[in-house]
């Protein structure tokens, strides 16, 4: 009997049919967000159902948003305006990082202190990212040893130029936040073009900002409107699905309603340069982001290296790429040292459970060098609590000889609550 938590992974024989992904993880959070400084009603449908998108939404209320779910499911939240009220408690941002730290940004342009805590995973991890730029805009943090509990004592924030020394979407969009909570003009440099989801979604609860390549500003001071909107198919969850297609060559899969935003879609290209086809259709923009249907006819005959920005763009498929690379030609990745601090330090999981599966893997300091035309087989993969490891190895272990046990797979439940009986859907034994 396997332990409790724990998912067993039959071996599949192809990838077949169409599904839908839940709401992308990275626009709800900053939809939720703006929706409480956006005075009047925001409605979001397709609102992600993970537990950090959750967490983000428990912070709201805390903070004054009075938020429900209308009888379709979407999420009500009526907007405050800038200044929020002081929670009586903690805010717990749980195990999400973005919570806590797009929301630093939030919470330093309040009359108020707040404090911020997260689980033992998040306290781990770096926060010093966010409170170095929140500091010059006018902000005091308290930290210990610069990680969880944030203590911040909000203020009148004064607006900056900063540039931010690691590719981070969620420092970007914490920085933007602060901006327009504070007086005058922020100007955010980032090294790569990350995920821009801060700036398409401060542009669509009504604010004005500019970018020219890797540079955004926006002036303080801007009134939001509410939102109605639609959230797109996540499309790092849709990545799962995707690369366990591309390692069948008779898979036949579509996915309906998926993000397509070209920040977020890397994955569809690398796919590509292996030798996948995939299509897209139906595509549309929603309030600037585009949404439309992928199908992938598999291919993964060249192998492949990821590097530069293309990494920082990846950032979250590469444990899910890693983990078919046995299967495939080979995929060398570099500069992909972020993914140490990530929920756990995925460069070190994924060699691990790659190598719990009898897989030949080099781990770098910065990402892994893994051969191509191995076999692998089932074996006992441990989550690390991680929900991108837990569903990385579920797909690994639908090319491998024998069951596999993945244990501690209720962590899925942070970005995917369904993610296992949607793998069944499209799962042919
Ligand atoms: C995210 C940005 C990325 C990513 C995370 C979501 C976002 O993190 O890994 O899952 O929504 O902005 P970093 O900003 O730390 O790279």
């Amino acid at each position: 009997m396997p332990p409790a938590n724990s998912v067993v992974i039959r071996p599949a024989r192809n990838i077949l049919g169409s599904l839908r992904v839940p709401g992308d993880k990275s626009i709800s959070h900053r939809y939720a967000m703006l929706a409480a400084l956006a005075p009047g009603r925001s409605r979001l449908e397709n609102y992600s159902p993970g537990a950090d998108c959750n967490s983000t939404l428990e912070c709201m209320r805390a903070l004054g948003c009075q938020i429900t779910h209308d009888d379709k499911g979407a999420v009500i939240i009526d907007g405050i305006g800038p200044q929020l009220k002081a929670p009586a408690a903690p805010l717990d941002c749980g195990n999400s990082g973005s919570t806590m730290r797009m929301l630093s940004g939030i919470v330093a342009g309040q009359s108020f202190a707040s404090e911020l805590v997260g689980d033992e995973s998040l306290s781990r991890r770096p926060m010093k990212r966010v409170m170095d730029p929140l500091r010059k805009m006018g902000a005091e943090i308290a930290a210990t040893d610069d990680h969880a509990p944030l203590r911040i004592l909000g203020t009148r924030l004064h607006g900056i130029d900063y540039v931010v020394p690691v590719a981070s979407a969620q420092v970007k969009t914490c920085l933007l936040f602060a901006g327009l909570l504070a007086d005058g003009q922020t100007t955010v440099e980032e090294p790569t073009r990350t995920r821009d989801h801060g700036e398409l979604a401060l542009r669509a609860f009504g604010a004005e900002l500019t970018r020219t390549r890797n540079i955004v500003t926006i002036a303080g001071g801007q009134t939001l409107h509410p939102l109605e909107a639609f959230i797109p198919g996540d499309s790092s969850s849709a990545a799962f699905f995707l690369c366990a297609a591309a390692i069948f060559p008779e898979s036949n899969l579509v996915i309906d309603g998926v993000l397509l935003n070209p920040t977020r879609s890397a994955l569809l290209d690398v796919l590509a340069a292996m030798g996948s086809r995939t299509n897209m259709m139906r595509v549309e923009e929603q309030h600037g982001e585009l949404v439309g249907t992928i199908s992938l006819i598999p291919g993964i005959a060249k192998p492949v290296e990821i590097f530069g920005a293309t990494t920082a763009l990846l950032i979250d498929e590469l444990p899910v790429l890693a983990a078919i690379a046995p299967y495939t030609a080979g995929i060398i990745v570099r500069d992909a040292g972020e993914l140490r601090v990530k929920e756990s330090d995925r460069l070190s999981a994924v060699t691990q459970n790659l190598q719990a599966m009898g897989a030949q893997v080099e781990q770098t300091a910065d990402g892994w060098k893994i051969t191509g035309g191995q076999k692998l087989h089932g074996a006992e993969i441990e989550s690390f609590g991680d929900h991108r490891i837990a569903m990385a190895f579920a797909i690994a272990a639908l090319r491998a000889e024998g069951e596999t046990v993945i244990n501690n797979a209720e962590c899925t439940a942070i970005s995917y609550p369904n993610f296992f009986a949607d793998l069944e859907k499209v799962v042919e034994r």
